[in-house]
């Protein structure tokens, strides 16, 4: 089932609420990959119906051209969504998301001002607008999302406390290609000879990981920086508190280490990261 008008979701929905049904809700943009399958397998385990949005979010561009190249795929996206067992698809028009003008600002503090929000900002604000608005419409008791956006996860998370949303946000794993690659709608876009580079990425986290007990934190991220310049133009590489987001100076700092990466290979921005427990 596809529907495009919020009324019309929220009709269905309203009819299974009476049930006593339990809702389970996976925003996405489409372009769908075993990632997103994986949240809306682990909705289907604890949920009566899942709901999954497809809606590729204007305002979380920070730059015109990744958001005219976003990859759109609604037929495929709806078959592998009916395989899933998906009960009902929202894929909104962008008049129908924001009829209106005004957009709300948040204050994340310090969680939109590292990483992703010093490099795309407007980006988690647009995130937020977004996701409250589909909360709101959906009404879900649960929500799922990948930890692959590892920041994006503690901006939601925020959200909700922030705004008083009443759902649990459940966090689920990244889901990996067999050599590693953390899948994405944005690896389709990486040429044959990027394809296997892009790896890399995920060779630097592990290499990280195993690496903790013999360096500091700091000669990790210069070491990590240093691998991935060869194939690579990297933002930054950094290891931080998993609740904080915020660079630890020693493993001390911590009971949560995470390495955060964000690089560019070739004309496609890849993100990913790994907890270093
Ligand atoms: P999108 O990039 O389509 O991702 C939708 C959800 O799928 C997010 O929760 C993301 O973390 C998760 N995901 C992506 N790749 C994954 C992987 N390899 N393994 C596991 N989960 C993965 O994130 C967004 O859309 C948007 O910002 C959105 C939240 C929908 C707001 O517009």
């Amino acid at each position: 089932m596809i529907y495009n008008k919020i009324d019309d979701v929220q009709a269905f929905l309203k009819s299974q609420k009476i049930k006593n049904k339990s809702i389970g809700f996976v925003p996405t943009m489409g372009a769908l990959h075993q990632g997103h399958i994986s949240l809306v397998e682990a909705a289907k385990k604890n949920n009566d119906i899942v709901v999954v949005s497809i809606f590729v979010n204007p305002i979380q561009f920070n730059n015109p051209d990744d958001l005219k190249k976003y990859p759109r795929t609604l037929e495929e996206d709806s078959i592998m969504l009916k395989e899933a067992h998906c009960d009902l698809i929202f894929y909104p028009t962008v008049e129908e998301m924001y009829p209106e003008e005004a957009i709300k600002t948040y204050d994340f503090g310090e969680l939109e001002k590292v990483m992703e929000g010093a490099f795309r900002p407007g980006h988690f604000n647009g995130v937020a607008v977004v996701v409250k608005k589909l909360f709101d419409i959906i009404g879900a008791n649960n929500a799922y999302f990948g930890k692959k956006d590892f920041q994006q996860l503690a901006v939601i998370r925020k959200l909700v406390e922030l705004e008083k949303i009443p759902i649990n946000i459940i966090a689920c794993p990244t889901e990996r290609e067999a050599d590693g690659l953390a899948m994405s709608s944005r690896n389709r876009r990486l040429t044959p000879k990027e394809r296997p580079q892009a790896a890399e990425i995920f060779k630097a986290l592990t290499y990280v990981k195993n690496q903790r007990a013999q360096y500091s934190p700091q000669e990790l991220e210069k070491k990590a920086l240093e691998f991935l310049a060869k194939d690579f133009k990297a933002e930054y590489f950094q290891i931080v508190d998993g609740y904080s987001l915020q660079n630890i100076s020693s493993w001390d700092d911590t009971n949560y280490p995470v390495a955060c990466v964000a690089a560019h290979l070739g004309s496609v921005r890849l993100i990913d990261n790994l907890e270093l427990l």
